[in-house]
């Protein structure tokens, strides 16, 4: 497995060459996802996103940063085809790989190219919801993509969007070992440095892609500045259950790893009485 490179600041990172690294891993990428699936994904992370989405029938959904779409398909799924989904990906080939991936659900769901940070191909007030899953932390201009799902959500749409957890997952950050390898706890280091590293986000793959570090606050000011409101925040580790089955996830209760965050739209930023005070 390659190291993480040394971290960069984020802005000598340019967008396109983040773009490009996620489509020449795609094809790795996906195939954590055609056997099964992705098992934080699947135990820890899609159901939490689920429990905060609710009821979803009759809706219409932004599945933006899909990768390889198998949470899109996994709404339609659910609702047994009772939703409209459109998935876009700024990578050529995930948005290829997902489309073949779903051809038995055509009907609900559709997929295209674009960059979350300027979805001009999406008229505003478009969706209901938007969901965002374990890729804000990838993109570069996440700051614009948050206000490019402003745009294109209705008044009131919901935004949910998981990602690795930003007080813990930071540049130089990893387990703490001693001299006979047992953990002795997690250090998270460079937290004030928006800075940017490469990396493989699975453990095993071998192309390695960028992302980004912002705090909490950094997170929480584009929300706010686009005119949402956080409505629910979650944590998820994985149950007692689970980790009875994947002993090796007990290390998970040591730091934070994954943030969920629900949010609604109070306020379109873009109308001329809108105002930070104003929400
Ligand atoms: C870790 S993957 C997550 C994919 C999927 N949401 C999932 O949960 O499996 C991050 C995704 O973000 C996409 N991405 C990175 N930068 C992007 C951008 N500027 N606009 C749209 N998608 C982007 C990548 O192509 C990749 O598919």
């Amino acid at each position: 497995m390659p190291e993480p490179s040394q971290p960069r600041p984020a802005d000598r990172v340019n967008n396109e060459d983040a773009i490009n690294c996620w489509d020449q891993a795609a094809e790795e990428f996906a195939s954590f996802f055609a056997d099964g699936g992705d098992l934080y994904h699947k135990y820890i992370i899609n159901p939490c996103l689920m429990e905060l989405l609710g009821d979803i029938t009759g809706k219409t959904v932004l599945d933006l940063a899909c990768g390889e779409g198998h949470f899109a398909r996994h709404l339609v799924e659910v609702t047994r085809g009772s939703v409209q989904v459109v998935g876009v990906d700024a990578s050529e080939t995930m948005i290829r790989i997902a489309t073949e991936r779903s051809q038995a659900f055509q009907d609900c769901l559709t997929f295209r190219q674009g960059d979350a940070g300027d979805l001009k191909a999406i008229g505003p007030h478009t969706f209901d919801v938007a969901v965002c899953n374990m890729a804000l932390m990838d993109i570069k201009n996440y700051r614009q993509a948050i206000s490019e799902i402003a745009r294109v959500l209705k008044p009131r749409g919901a935004f949910l969007f998981s990602i690795l957890h930003p007080c813990f997952f930071t540049p130089g950050s990893g387990w703490l070992l001693d001299d006979d390898g047992s953990i002795v706890g997690w250090q998270v280091d460079n937290y004030h440095t928006n800075l940017a590293w490469k990396w493989t986000v699975k453990r095993v793959m071998t192309e390695q892609t960028y992302s980004f570090h912002r705090t909490l606050e950094d997170y929480v000011s584009a929300l706010r500045e686009n005119g949402f409101a956080i409505t629910d925040m979650r944590e998820p580790v994985a149950s007692a259950q689970l980790i009875e089955e994947h002993p090796r996830w007990v290390r998970e209760l040591r730091r934070g790893s994954f943030l969920v965050v629900r949010c609604v739209l109070l306020e379109d930023m873009r109308q001329p009485c809108g105002g930070p005070n104003a929400v």
